[in-house]
């Protein structure tokens, strides 16, 4: 038995749908930690394409069992669309599929409280999927959010509602000019959502405790990237959960040291969407091929990612960060037709040069980075099954990481679809 996490190194987006896919084959539980609907996770196989936002991608393996997590938010009226979505394509979920308890529930009012606060940031815009995340998270430590246990009690979720309406309906109409939410309505929506989904709705923690006492091997699915972690991320352009390793012990109930296996999804190259310092950027003819190739649009806003090339100063502190014992690299192919390689391996800032990673995001805005330029290898490597096919140029790209970061690449992506891998290890 194992359990192995997978867990985004960049800004997300890293392809972690494709390796949770991937690895759901021989895994018995694939379980999401914390993130919600700003996640986009894509799996292609067949050729069919899905994209998921709260369930584990693990859903679409045949009678594996998919949990989502207390760490997660959720909205209701999200993910009864991508339920129903998902069973018009035939996809199994109400035998797999269940819901913590203890998550907590996006409201209209973070949405419209996202939205509202993006729009009179200016300048310091986060460029938020408007999902309600930041607002969600935020009710949590300051003890306002309303779990999916709360929703289950009538009486309990309406008094929760009618406090939090109080208060929420103040600022949307002095603060920002908006219709305030009536609490009849949103409750009545609310116990709608309720009975479609109150059959996955369990005491997620139990079951998993359950799990890993009978030596299951579970798949720890990770949303958005390390550098969009609330905490050791670029704050405050960054996401409002920790998307490291961290998040796993809070966001489902299991001791940090059950956990075996840490894979860190690394893209090739490096994108972010939203704002936020990223110095690899590259605004020019690089950024758009990769862009262009590697077809970098958002999975849930459609937004354009900013493209440039790998980083390996963000790399050496998200491997460090969470303890990664393998690597993912994927995306490979789209460097195929790139002459010339640029791999960032240190910044330099007011003419000294500088390892590591930054804590101050307006420093890192100065940060240039320091390149290291290699041949690329021009041909086409997504049909390549094997590591020794592999042309000699990509292994020495790949060998330069994997020596730079002192850890071993055990799966590497060179196309979109799930057989356009080479996996180089067992994890379960
Ligand atoms: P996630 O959020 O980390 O799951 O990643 P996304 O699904 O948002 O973005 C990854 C994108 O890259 C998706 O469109 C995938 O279909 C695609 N993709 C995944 N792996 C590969 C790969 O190895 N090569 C190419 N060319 N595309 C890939
Ligand atoms: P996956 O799981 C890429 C980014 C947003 C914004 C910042 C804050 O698909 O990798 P939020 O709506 O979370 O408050 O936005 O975080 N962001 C992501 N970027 N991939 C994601 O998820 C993201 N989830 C949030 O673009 O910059
Ligand atoms: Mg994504």
């Amino acid at each position: 038995m194992s359990i192995a996490a997978i867990i985004g190194m960049q800004w997300g987006d890293e392809a972690k749908g494709k390796i949770v896919d991937l690895l759901s084959e021989k895994a018995d539980v694939i379980v999401r930690f914390q993130g919600g609907p700003n996640a986009g996770h894509t799996v292609s196989f067949d050729n069919k394409t899905f994209i998921l936002h709260h369930i584990p991608s693990g859903i679409l393996r045949k009678n594996k069992l998919c949990i989502i997590g207390n760490g997660v938010v959720i909205d209701l009226p999200g993910i009864i669309d991508e339920i129903d979505g998902l069973k018009r394509d035939e996809v199994g979920v109400d035998e797999n599929l269940l819901i913590s308890e203890g998550a907590h529930l996006i409201m209209p009012y973070h949405k419209l409280l996202d939205g509202a606060s993006e729009k009179t940031r200016g300048r310091m815009k986060i460029g938020t999927t408007k999902k309600g995340i930041g607002p969600v998270y935020a009710d949590k430590p300051a003890y306002k959010g309303i779990r999916i246990c709360d929703l289950m009690n009538e009486r309990r979720f309406k008094e929760k509602l009618k406090f939090n309406l109080e208060e929420k309906n103040y600022l949307l109409e002095n603060l920002y000019d908006i219709e305030p939410l009536k609490l009849n309505r949103v409750y009545k929506d609310f116990l709608n959502y309720r009975d479609k989904i109150k059959k996955y709705v369990s005491n997620t923690r139990e079951i998993i405790k359950k799990l890993v006492e009978e030596n299951k091997n579970i798949l720890l699915e990770g949303a958005q990237g390390t550098m969009l972690d609330v905490d050791h991320g670029t704050y405050p352009y960054v996401t409002a959960s920790n998307a490291s390793i961290a998040g796993v012990s809070m966001g489902i109930g299991i001791p940090p040291k059950r956990i075996d296996r840490i894979i860190g999804v690394v893209k090739a190259y490096t994108t972010r969407v939203g704002k936020g310092p990223l110095p690899t950027e590259d605004k020019g003819s690089v950024g758009e091929s990769l862009r262009k190739i590697g077809k970098e649009y958002g999975a849930t806003t459609g937004r354009p990612r900013r493209c440039g090339f790998l980083d390996l100063v963000v790399l050496k502190h998200t491997c460090w960060l969470n303890g990664v014992t393998d690597l993912a690299v994927t995306k490979l192919d789209v460097l195929d037709r790139f002459e010339e390689i640029k791999v960032c391996t240190a910044y330099r800032y007011k003419g000294k040069l500088m390892g590591d990673f930054p804590t101050d995001t307006e420093l890192l805005s100065g940060c240039e980075p320091v390149y290291r330029t290699v041949k690329g290898w021009m041909e086409d490597i997504s049909n390549i099954k094997e590591y020794v096919r592999l042309p000699e140029r990509t292994k020495s790209y790949l060998k330069f990481i994997s020596d730079f970061l002192k850890v071993d690449i055990s799966i590497i992506g060179t196309g979109k679809r799930r057989e356009e891998s080479i996996v180089l290890k067992d994890f379960f």
